[in-house]
């Protein structure tokens, strides 16, 4: 389990690298909490986010995924995966050993600071 920072170090609207875990921490503009892979989902490159297009776009086919992790472009057959991710006193904590498999975003996916 990764402590990635407090649930403050992270503004809406960014997406954060952290190399030990190879994951992104996304803070949505609603204040949702993603943990993303930064492998792809069509042949495992890593996966850069690119500020300036709010995309993360895939070096080796092109593949592109939006902020949530879904796929904007094939050939990446499914949404980026993610990690479950926990607030304790205001520490965002991933846990990269459960890497979870999806077909797209959903907001049920999103955690709340504040929210059990
Ligand atoms: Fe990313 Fe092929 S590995 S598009």
């Amino acid at each position: 389990v990764v402590q990635a920072g407090t649930v403050e170090s992270f503004a809406t609207g960014t997406v954060t690298a952290f190399q030990r875990g190879q994951f992104y921490l996304v803070r949505m503009d609603n204040g949702g909490l993603l943990a993303l892979s930064c492998k792809c989902t069509h042949l495992g490159c890593t996966v850069p986010w690119v500020e300036k297009e709010k995309k993360f776009l895939c070096p080796c086919h092109a593949s592109a995924f939006d902020i949530t992790g879904s796929v904007i472009s094939a050939p990446a057959p499914r949404a980026l995966d993610m990690f479950p991710v926990t607030i304790e006193n205001h520490v965002v904590k991933v846990d990269t050993s459960r890497r979870i498999k999806r077909s797209g975003f959903e907001s049920e996916q999103l955690v709340f600071p504040g929210k059990p």
